[in-house]
């Protein structure tokens, strides 16, 4: 309308500027504006945009799960989800996993105890998936986590379901105290 004024008084022709209103995302708790393409894959925001490269390329398809996230609570491929997709949505990634004064979450303690990491490239996403998964399951059976999606070229699997029982147990336990 002020426009449309200034252009009646002056006599100059206005090029109105498209203003991309942006995305907000909320990620690990802390609010950003996506002002880019909009079908812009979550992965690369994190990891190119943010520099949250914890998250992992896992191919285009995400086989294999290095590129989980929580998604809403839900394990999500972030190479398969567009920035559009993500309004109003908790994003929680294996950097949001530990609490704000650097504790590690009991997941995490369990993968180091259990000697569950081996080049490391898969453990983001096998924290997230099991994060997944004992959100849904308090007591995961192996059957349980032999359904999660991810892949571990090390051969850590039977090391990763030693250490999501682990801390299912550590899980139980804390939240008793
Ligand atoms: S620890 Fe190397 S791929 Fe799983």
């Amino acid at each position: 309308m002020a426009q449309d004024h200034a252009r009646a008084i002056s006599g100059v022709e206005i090029t109105s500027i498209a203003v991309r209103p942006g995305i907000d995302v909320q990620i690990n708790g802390e609010h950003y504006r996506h002002t880019g393409d909009p079908q812009m894959p979550l992965l690369w925001y994190l990891r190119d945009v943010l520099q949250l490269d914890g998250t992992k390329y896992s191919g285009e398809n995400g086989v294999g799960g290095a590129d989980l996230v929580l998604v809403d609570g839900k394990s999500t491929s972030a190479i398969g989800v567009p920035m559009s997709k993500l309004v109003g949505k908790p994003i929680i990634t294996v950097e949001g996993l530990a609490d704000s004064k650097g504790n590690l979450h009991p997941l995490q303690q369990a993968f180091i105890d259990e000697d569950a990491i081996g080049c490391g490239y898969c453990t983001p996403g096998w924290l997230i998936a099991s994060m997944d998964l004992l959100n849904r399951r308090k007591d995961p059976s192996d059957s349980d986590i032999d359904t999660l999606p991810n892949l571990c070229r090390c051969g850590c699997q039977t090391r990763v379901r030693s250490a999501i029982k682990r801390a299912a147990a550590a899980m139980k336990q804390g939240s008793k105290a």
